[in-house]
């Protein structure tokens, strides 16, 4: 299976929409952006709750709420609002790594710390409605950590464990652990779902020839930098250039659609295309700085436009 990885500010409904719409047999399901519970705060986290309205993810690829947060009660109770709204599953999020959420011991700041993560799974699973999936890296600090949580996961009962071979501390940078993943796989008795750096078909394929018992793969910013990237993999996309940029374009423009019918601020909508321009761009022909002239832009038509020009400059080479 090909699975959406959640992105904040990026991989919303809406986003998750206009995709689904555009290409309907690329991802099997998508995990959502965390709903945090901040403070312990169920209000917070319910907040964000439009995303996973079951009635308005119905055209949507199929989601899986995700939960950031370590207070048992408010866990529970939150996953079990979202099971008696239709969710069978809910995902907890142990891999984040925003330094101000790891300070305090959550997302990827929990797992220096293995008794606390078997405190929590004690207290939550004895009254959890929906199955628990896990999303989370090697550890905070160190790959290691890893090690000394695997024999805690198998004491429960997981639907799968999703890991990003990278520690918190890495962000995003450096590179994925594979040799790290590759000792954990074993230990592991849950179902074990892939993340991480998968950029290109070619990438996807070095993983499944070294990792053939994995059969989920999880993928976020490639999908990004190439909103085809999952119908190449899956070999039902014949390479096509001319083709390709027409879907792509495509894409582009129903996602610009998308942001332009909000009704937030023109000055909103200006900041959220070019957050998307910035990794989006990456699957067009076209140089450093043409992309850049739309990050110039002043206002929120401008920036609409400069898009426009470039994507029409591109189909007519064509
Ligand atoms: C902007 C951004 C926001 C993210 N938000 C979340 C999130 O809400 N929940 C989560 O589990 N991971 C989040 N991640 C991590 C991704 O889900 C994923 O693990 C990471 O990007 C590595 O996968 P990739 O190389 O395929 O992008 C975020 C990543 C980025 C870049």
């Amino acid at each position: 299976m090909l699975i959406l990885a959640p992105m904040q500010g990026l991989t919303e409904l809406m986003f998750r929409k206009v995709y689904h719409n555009c290409f309907p047999e690329a991802l099997d399901y998508a995990i959502s952006p965390f709903l945090s519970l901040t403070h312990g705060n169920l209000a917070d986290a319910w907040k964000k709750i439009d995303d996973v309205i079951p009635e308005d993810n119905r055209d949507s690829i199929p989601v899986i709420p995700q939960i950031l947060g370590k207070e048992p009660l408010e866990f529970t109770d939150l996953a079990n609002r979202l099971y008696d709204v239709g969710y069978t599953e809910v995902n907890w999020n142990i891999g984040c790594p925003m330094r101000r959420i790891t300070a305090k011991h959550r997302g990827s700041g929990i797992l220096p710390y293995p008794d606390e993560i078997r405190s929590i799974l004690n207290q939550v699973i004895p009254h959890l409605k929906p199955r628990l999936s896990i999303k989370m890296r090697l550890g905070l600090n160190s790959p290691h950590e890893i090690f000394a949580i695997i024999p805690i996961l198998n004491d429960y009962p997981l639907a799968n464990v999703t890991i990003h071979p990278r520690t918190g501390r890495q962000q995003y940078g450096g590179q994925v652990d594979l040799d790290t993943f590759a000792q954990v796989l074993p230990l592991l008795h849950h179902p074990v779902i892939y993340n991480g750096d998968i950029l290109t078909p070619a990438d996807y394929r070095q993983l499944r020839n070294r990792f053939p018992q994995i059969s989920d793969y999880m993928i976020g910013r490639g999908i990004l930098y190439d909103p085809l990237l999952p119908l190449r993999i899956r070999n039902s996309h014949a390479d096509n250039p001319e083709g390709d940029l027409t879907q792509t374009t495509h894409f582009i423009l129903s996602l610009l659609d998308a942001i332009g019918s909000g009704t937030v601020r023109d000055e909103s909508k200006m900041r959220k295309t070019k957050e998307y321009w910035c990794l989006i761009r990456r699957s067009l022909p076209i140089t450093e700085q043409q992309a850049a002239t739309v990050l110039h832009a002043q206002d929120y038509g401008s920036t609409l436009a400069q898009i426009h020009t470039i994507l029409d400059k591109i189909q007519k080479k064509y």
